[in-house]
């Protein structure tokens, strides 16, 4: 979580890595957080967007057509590792971001180097489009997966 929290280098923690959690709660930033809970105990969280609602990320993505974004974590390392991401994305994709955000895509973009988070995401039914700078971060190096409303539909897992 630390590690995901750092991407974008700070000055002081944990004010720097919260900011823009902070400018969201305000209403400053269309950005939707969602804390992630497991039988009633909170374990992580969640934020989706419009990747047109970020001007900065979208050019750096280059989708060329509608979406929503996603990024999330699971903060308790226990909970790690045992199949509760690929669920919790697709549960989420298909009761929250989809209707939400009315368009037919989603995309995710982990570090090139988070092996786990990648093979996750393929887990839910995420495939890879391209790899993609984003100069800024701690990792530059970032790896663009999409998953489209109707192959989520089509998964019914
Ligand atoms: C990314 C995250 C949400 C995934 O959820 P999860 O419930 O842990 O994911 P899963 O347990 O379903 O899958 C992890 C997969 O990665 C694999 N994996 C773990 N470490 C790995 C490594 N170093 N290299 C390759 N694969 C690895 C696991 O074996 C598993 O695959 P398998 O089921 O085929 O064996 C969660 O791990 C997390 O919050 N990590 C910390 C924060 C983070 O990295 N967030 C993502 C930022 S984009």
């Amino acid at each position: 979580m630390r590690r995901w929290y750092d991407d974008v280098p700070t000055q002081a923690y944990p004010d720097d890595s919260i900011a823009d959690d902070v400018r969201a709660i305000r209403g400053e930033d269309p950005t939707d957080l969602y804390v992630i809970q497991l039988d009633g105990r909170p374990i992580g969280e969640i934020q989706s967007y419009r990747i047109d609602d970020h001007p900065e990320y979208a050019a750096m993505v280059a989708i060329g057509r509608a979406a929503l974004g996603i990024d999330l974590f699971i903060g308790e390392p226990e909970l790690i590792g045992h199949g509760h991401g690929p669920a919790l994305i697709r549960a989420f994709l298909r009761e929250v971001a989809f209707p939400r955000y009315g368009v037919d895509l989603c995309v995710i973009g982990p570090s090139r180097s988070n092996a786990a988070a990648i093979r996750a995401y393929e887990k839910a039914g995420f495939r890879f489009v391209k790899n993609y700078l984003e100069p800024d971060s701690r990792e530059p190096e970032h790896y663009l997966m999409e998953l489209t409303r109707a192959e989520l539909d089509a998964g019914k897992l």
